[in-house]
């Protein structure tokens, strides 16, 4: 086991596992090691990369996460079988820090409806599992999952076997966001006094937030002993999401009075995390959401703003700088270069590469044609926009609408396929769903639109459209996001947005083997039919 100080608190990021099983929020291999780099120049301890035996694009994500982080340890999930755990393990093989998290549930509900198995059976599975792994690697760390609602006597059994058998995490999840903070505090408490062998493994908490409760039943379970946190960043996960990484690390910064706990995060790079993860799943962060909200640091009222400008601490208890939100020094205009752009990028947390930074550089000049002051704002929607976009197999190009109340309202559409500029016109009721018909004409699918939200990144009519679409297909959703000044063409974006997500998850969770070439060929099918 790593012994740290004993008021440090491990950061244990699992954006990438359960955050990206979250409906709507899969990544492709790229984005995630994009994520994986942010977490660990942040400063995170622990990345897990995923599940390895769930699917070929899982497997190999954790593989490549493995061989490219060289400071984080690298984690990989697995279910109490040795199939999960060989898999596990061979994904972690170019690791330098590896670890393997394993879990059974141990909740009579879990154990009776979905295990079927008996208490006697999980206890064993719970040592052999263990014994296995820690035959496979060196740093173990075990779950009983649905912790929070298993009998203590059992979970106490179960966690004293688990430590005897090699694991030197012992995490204790709230999978069902179920606890309030007394009683999971209590919980952390209760194993630290009767588990004999306790001293012996760092425990981990992982809580969900059905009751909004994940971040305060956390540091409930910090205050009582436990040392490390699992989270993600957004707070993306299962249902309602996972402790948000933000809110746990900035907690325990500001209230370092109450909480003396530190953690190895670079709060500075908390924005710059934020932005990428909400880029790349198309999940658009709540403006009033903490720390990283859009109007976290906005001060609206006269009396706060007279205060604010008398001294910032009358209503800011922590600094925008402190999470990486720099109040701007670069204006951007038409008449901006490449250089100053670039600049103004890093200034906003982003990192692109050279292809996608001279896309964002093009849209740029165009919305600064069209838009006579560009905000920060404008630039993040713009970006969010042009991450990930190289690989897309369908682009957008021109989209021209007729719309207003003598109907018919009418979409002429040109996209590019698989390298192909095609074009289509279609009728609707209204010009979205003209727009809509037209993709749908060339590209043909049978996923169902979910949710279509359009919201103005700023304020004033020129502002930009922010649009999110919703596409559901055999139970698995994602999420596109388009924006430009244009309402309808920033909907043809996201539409657009959503299939290529669409189609890259459909590939993701072809079976292993050739089978997944015949679901690149379905895609494909699916695109050109
Ligand atoms: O929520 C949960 O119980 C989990 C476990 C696998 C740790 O995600
Ligand atoms: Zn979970």
């Amino acid at each position: 086991m790593t012994r740290t100080s004993a008021d440090h608190v491990r950061i244990f990021d699992t954006t990438l596992r359960d955050g990206e099983q979250s409906p709507g929020c899969s990544m492709n291999l790229g984005e995630k090691l994009r994520v994986a780099r942010t977490l660990e120049d942040m400063g995170v301890d622990i990345i897990e990369a995923g599940f390895p035996i769930a699917s070929n694009g899982d497997f190999e994500a954790v593989s490549e996460v493995a061989r490219t982080v060289a400071n984080s340890i690298v984690c990989g999930l697995a279910r109490a079988s040795r199939k999960d755990i060989d898999r596990a393990s061979e994904a972690l093989r170019h690791a330098r820090r590896p670890r393997i998290h394993t879990f059974i549930s141990t909740s009579p509900l879990h154990m009776k409806y979905k295990l079927q198995m008996e208490p006697a059976d999980v206890h064993q599975a719970v040592i052999d599992s263990i014994t296995h792994a820690r035959n496979l690697c060196d740093d173990v760390e075990w779950s009983p999952e649905d912790g929070s609602r298993t009998d203590h006597d059992f979970l106490c059994r179960c966690v004293e076997s688990a430590i005897k058998a090699g694991a030197s995490t012992i995490n204790v999840p709230d999978t069902v966001g179920y606890a309030v903070p007394s009683e999971f505090g209590a919980l952390i408490a209760m194993l630290r006094n009767r588990v004999p062998n306790i001293d012996k493994a760092v425990i981990s908490v992982h809580c969900h937030n059905d009751l909004g409760l994940a971040v305060a039943n956390s540091l409930a379970a910090v205050a009582n002993g436990a040392r490390q946190v699992e989270c993600t960043i957004n707070g993306i996960g299962e249902r309602a999401g996972n402790a948000a990484l933000e809110e746990i690390v900035m907690a325990l910064r500001t209230r370092h009075d109450l909480l003396p706990y530190k953690t190895g995060v670079k709060t500075e790079h908390i924005m710059k995390a934020s932005r990428l993860i909400s880029a790349i799943t198309g999940f658009a962060v709540q403006p009033n959401k903490a720390i990283v909200g859009a109007n976290a640091f906005a001060h609206e009222s006269g009396i706060h703003q007279d205060g604010m400008l008398k001294n910032a601490a009358t209503y800011e208890i922590m600094t925008p700088e402190s999470v990486g939100l720099n109040r701007s020094t670069l204006v951007m205009g038409k008449h901006s270069g490449r250089h100053a752009f670039k600049e103004k990028l890093k200034e906003l947390g982003f990192d692109l590469g050279d292809n996608a930074a001279e896309d964002a550089f093009r849209r740029f000049k165009d919305l600064a044609d069209r838009k006579k002051e560009v905000f920060d704002e404008d630039l993040i929607a713009l970006v969010d926009d042009t991450v990930g976009s190289a690989n897309d197999r369908v682009k957008f190009v021109a989209l021209q609408v007729v719309a207003g109340s003598k109907g018919p309202q009418l979409a002429d559409l040109e996209l590019e396929i698989d390298g192909t500029v095609r074009d289509v016109q279609a009728r609707g009721t209204g010009p979205v769903d003209a727009t809509f018909n037209a993709i749908k004409k060339l590209v043909p699918h049978t996923a169902k639109l979910q949710l279509y939200q359009v919201h103005a990144v700023t304020a004033g009519t020129d502002a930009q459209a922010e649009v999110t679409v919703r596409l559901e297909e055999d139970g698995k959703t994602v999420n596109g996001q388009g924006s430009d000044p244009d309402t309808l063409v920033a909907s043809a974006r996201a539409y657009v947005n959503a299939l290529n997500r669409l189609f890259t998850k459909r590939q993701r969770s072809a079976p292993p083997g050739p089978a997944a070439e015949s679901a690149k060929n379905v895609a494909k099918g699916a695109v050109s039919a």
